[in-house]
């Protein structure tokens, strides 16, 4: 079969399992199976696709059709222009959070991160990327996720700069830090009631939700800042759409200043920050 047949098959077959975006992934997947670039496919309709490429293909729009995101189809995901593995184990890492990234390289670069809940390590692996005199932690209560973000580290090239500690947010931790960095799971009961399956067969629970109003993580960081925040010290986290306001309070009732809701490119709050001024 040449490619762009084999392209207008994947196409169909997404489409009719009622995925969205169904010519875009089934690009993803088919250049994938080639080992060839997206943008490539365009060029060659005529590529000549083996009857072992095809049934690669077959099982990928399978596995697709079935709602597994693309991410864990391929192990891998990008963000802020690098390739991150991406595990059963791991939130898949979402676009929206390249807005934490963008207003944290905002500002001054911190000489010590931590990234907590830090998964994949997406945030705190990028930030070392970017900071190359910074040095950091991420920690995550998941053992697994400690591996994956280990793997992403040496990836990029900030494993020396970065320690690994498996911890519940602040418990294990020691010290403070000039940057406070967290996704951590938000989505309330009511909303884990109506996820997508995209989301709701294929991300950890322990990644999506913390159960209740999905507030607790923020309570936890926002105390937390009074001993791990250094002075004149930052904290951004990202927050579900509807959560800016109460997470704003929250800060502020920690005695955080210059708190900031920060909007996605929807133009949905999506970051929280915060600053501490005192000594
Ligand atoms: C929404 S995911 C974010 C993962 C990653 N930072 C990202 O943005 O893709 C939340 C992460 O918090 C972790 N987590 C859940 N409860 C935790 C806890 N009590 N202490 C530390 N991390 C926790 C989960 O294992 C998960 O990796």
């Amino acid at each position: 079969m040449i490619l762009r047949d084999a392209l207008l098959e994947g196409t169909r077959a997404l489409r009719e399992a009622g995925v969205p975006g169904p010519e875009r992934d089934a690009r993803l997947l088919l250049a994938e199976v080639l080992s060839m670039s997206v943008g490539r496919l365009t060029l060659e309709p005529d590529w000549d696709v083996s009857p072992d490429q095809i049934k690669q293909f077959h099982g990928f729009l399978a596995r697709r059709s079935a709602r597994e995101p693309v991410s864990r189809i391929l192990g891998r995901r990008n963000f802020w222009g690098r390739d991150f593995e991406v595990t059963p184990d791991v939130l898949d890492p979402r676009p929206e959070t390249e807005t934490l990234i963008d207003a944290a390289l905002k500002g001054a670069p911190p000489k010590s991160l931590i990234d907590l809940g830090c998964g994949s390590g997406i945030i705190g692996v990028t930030l070392l990327a970017e900071w190359q005199m910074a040095s950091g932690i991420c920690s995550d209560v998941s053992q697994p996720c400690l591996a994956v973000t280990t793997r992403n580290a040496t990836t990029h090239g900030v494993r020396s700069r970065l320690e690994l500690v498996q911890s519940s947010w602040f418990e294990q931790i020691d010290g403070s830090f000039d940057l406070i960095v967290s996704n951590p799971p938000y989505i309330t009961d009511d909303e884990m009631a109506l996820l997508d399956p995209d989301v709701a067969l294929h991300d950890p629970h322990l990644a999506l939700t913390p159960g209740g109003d999905g507030l607790s993580p923020y309570r936890i960081l926002a105390t937390g800042t009074q001993t791990h925040l250094a002075p004149k010290g930052r904290i951004l986290v990202e927050v579900g759409w509807k959560q800016g306001p109460d997470v704003a309070q929250i800060f502020s009732d920690a005695g955080l200043t210059q708190v900031q809701i920060i909007p996605d490119m929807d133009g949905r709050d999506r970051v929280v920050s915060g600053r501490k001024d005192t000594q």
